[in-house]
C-alpha cells in the first residue's frame, strides 16, 4: 500500500478521524421517469428520494452536506430546504450538466480542505450508514476509497479495471473495449475521497470521452497516477447502491425497501399474516404481541400497543393504538397534524373513519360507516352504526344511535356538542351544535335535538305520530 505523499505542507492529508463532507448529486434530468417531477424527488416510502440520501448523511453525522441542483433546481431545493438537521446543508447550481465531475467541481467551493468528502446520488436512496462508514474508514483520511459491485448484468456501468488486487482505472460502458465490458464489478457511483486530493484531481478533468462529459470517475487514474492508493469495497447488497431510472426500479426498490421493513418487524416480534403485503411509509412502532393482517398502509408515525390486532386492508396514519385494541377491516384512521388515538381494548371497523383529533378511550366501539372527527369519546362510549360525530365531548358509558350526526357547522362556523356520561341517543337524530346532553338523558330516535337536554331527561323532538283507522288507501285508476 503506497501512502498518498503532500506535495506541499500548506494541503497536507486530513487526519483519520477528519470531518465528513457529503456532497450529493442531485442535476440529472432523469428521462426515463417521464414525469414532470425532477427525479430526485420521485418518492420512495412516501419520501423524496433525495430526502433518504439526506438522512443517511444525517446519521453519518456528517459536518455537512452540499446538495448539487440543476434540473428543477428550485423545486429540489424548496423540498429539502431545513431538512438539514444537524448539518450545515447547502446547495449549489450545476448549469448546464456536464457530466459528474462536473458536478462535484462546482461543490468545491464550499468543502473545506480538511474534510473527507463523501459523493452520493440523490437517485439512490437505500445505502445504510455503516457501508459508508466502512467506506469513510478505509479512506482513512488518505486513500480514495470507492464502493463497488459485482453485478450479473454490467451494462451502461463504469468497469473497474484492476491490476492484480490495485485498481488502476474506471472505464465507463461507452468508452469501454469489449475485454474491459466482461468485467463484471462496476462502481456504484459512491466514493469518499480526502478534500485535498478531490480538488486536485478534478482540476485535471477533460471531456476527451464517448460522451463528452467531465467523469468523475477519471480521478481514480489520477490517483493511481499520483501514487495514492485506491481501495474498492465490495459490496454484495446490490439493493443499497441500486439507482433509480424508470418507473419499474422504482417501484422494485419500493419492494426491496418494504420488504426490510417488513422483516425488522417481524424480527421484532410482530406477526404479519404476509410481509409482502405491508407497507410502511414513516415510523411504525409496535409493543408485543402485535398481529397485521394482509394489505395494511401504514403512514406518518403509528404506535400500536401489547396485543393490537390490525384487520386487513387498514390504513393508519399518525395515530397511537394503545393494548389490546381491535381494528377490524378496512378502517381508515388519519390523524394528520392533531393526531388520533385509540384506546386500550376498543373496538374500531369494519369501516370506521377516525379523522384528526378523535381520541377514543378504554373499551370505546365505533362500528360501520362511522365517521369521528376532533371529538374525544370516553371510556365503554359506543357508536356502533352510521354515525358522525364531529367537534364533540362524550361522557363515558354514552350509547349514540344507528344514523345519528352531530350537526357542528351552521354554514360559518363550527361548534361543539357535548354528550355527558350514560346519555342514550337513539336512531336517527341530529344534534344541532352548540347543544349540550345532561348525564343520563335519553333522546328518542328520530328527533333533531336544538336546545340542551336536561340531566336524565327523555328528549323527543320530533312529529307526533297520527294514526287513521281503517285507512283505504287510494285505487289505481283505470286507464
Ligand atoms: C455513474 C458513473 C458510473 C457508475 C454509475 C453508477 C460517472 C462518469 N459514471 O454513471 O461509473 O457505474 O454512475 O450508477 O460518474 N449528475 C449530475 N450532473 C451531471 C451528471 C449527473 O448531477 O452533469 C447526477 C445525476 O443526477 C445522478 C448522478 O449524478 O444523480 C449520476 O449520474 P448518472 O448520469 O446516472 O451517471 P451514470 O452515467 O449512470
Ligand atoms: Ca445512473
Amino acid at each position: 500500500m503506497s501512502l498518498f505523499q503532500p506535495r506541499d505542507a500548506s494541503a497536507s492529508p486530513p487526519s483519520q478521524t477528519a470531518p465528513v463532507d457529503v456532497v450529493i448529486m442531485a442535476a440529472g434530468k432523469g428521462t426515463r421517469m417521464k414525469s414532470r417531477l425532477p427525479k430526485v424527488l420521485q418518492r420512495l416510502a412516501h419520501v423524496p428520494l433525495v430526502q433518504h440520501v439526506l438522512a443517511t448523511a444525517q446519521q453519518l453525522q456528517a459536518r455537512s452536506a452540499v446538495v448539487i441542483t440543476g434540473h428543477g433546481a428550485d423545486q429540489v431545493e424548496a423540498a429539502l430546504a431545513g431538512q438539514g438537521g444537524a448539518l450545515a446543508l447547502s446547495f449549489v447550481r450545476q448549469e448546464p450538466q456536464l457530466g459528474t465531475g462536473h458536478a462535484v467541481q462546482q461543490a468545491l467551493p464550499v468543502l473545506g480542505d480538511d474534510g473527507v468528502v463523501v459523493v452520493l446520488s440523490g437517485d439512490v436512496p437505500l445505502t445504510q450508514a455503516d457501508t459508508l462508514q466502512a467506506l469513510i474508514a478505509l479512506c482513512a483520511g488518505q486513500h480514495l476509497a470507492l464502493l463497488t459491485i459485482d453485478l450479473p448484468d454490467p451494462t451502461g456501468y463504469g468497469r473497474v479495471v484492476r491490476a492484480g488486487d490495485a485498481v488502476q482505472t474506471i472505464v465507463e460502458h461507452k468508452d469501454a473495449s469489449a475485454q474491459q465490458r466482461a468485467i463484471t464489478e462496476i462502481y456504484s457511483g459512491i466514493m469518499a475521497v480526502p478534500a485535498v486530493l478531490l480538488k486536485r484531481w478534478l482540476a485535471r478533468l477533460d471531456n476527451n470521452n464517448a460522451q463528452g462529459e467531465y467523469y468523475l470517475t477519471d480521478i481514480v487514474k489520477f490517483a493511481a497516477q499520483d501514487g495514492v492508493t485506491v481501495l474498492a469495497q465490495k459490496t454484495l447488497d446490490a439493493v443499497q447502491v441500486a439507482g433509480i431510472n424508470s418507473p419499474v426500479q422504482l417501484a422494485e426498490l419500493e419492494r426491496s425497501f418494504q420488504r426490510r421493513q417488513a422483516l425488522a418487524l417481524m424480527e421484532a416480534g410482530v406477526r404479519l399474516a404476509d410481509p409482502a403485503r405491508l407497507d410502511v411509509r414513516g415510523r411504525l412502532l409496535c409493543g408485543m404481541d402485535v398481529e397485521i393482517d394482509v394489505n395494511c398502509i401504514f403512514e406518518g408515525d403509528v404506535s400500536l400497543g401489547d396485543g393490537v390486532r390490525i384487520g386487513a386492508n387498514c390504513v393508519l396514519a399518525n395515530c397511537t393504538v394503545a393494548a389490546d385494541a381491535v381494528i377490524h377491516p378496512f378502517t381508515h384512521i388519519d390523524g394528520g397534524a392533531q393526531g388520533a388515538s385509540v384506546g386500550e381494548g376498543a373496538l374500531i371497523g369494519p369501516f370506521a373513519r377516525l379523522r384528526p383529533g378523535a381520541q377514543l378511550g378504554a373499551q370505546v366501539h365505533i362500528g360501520n360507516f362511522v365517521e369521528v372527527k376532533n371529538s374525544t369519546l370516553a371510556a365503554g362510549a359506543k357508536a356502533n352504526h352510521l354515525a358522525y360525530l364531529g367537534d364533540a365531548t362524550v361522557g363515558e358509558r354514552v350509547n349514540f344511535g344507528a344514523g345519528s350526526i352531530t350537526a357542528n357547522y351552521d354554514g360559518s362556523n363550527k361548534h361543539r356538542t357535548t354528550i355527558e356520561a350514560d346519555v342514550h341517543v337513539g336512531s336517527n337524530c341530529v344534534l344541532v351544535a352548540p347543544v349540550t346532553l345532561g348525564a343520563g338523558a335519553t333522546v328518542g330516535g328520530g328527533s333533531t335535538i336544538t336546545k340542551d337536554v336536561p340531566a336524565g331527561a327523555l328528549s323527543v323532538a320530533r312529529g307526533k305520530q297520527t294514526n287513521l283507522a281503517n285507512w283505504a288507501r287510494p285505487k289505481k285508476l283505470a286507464k
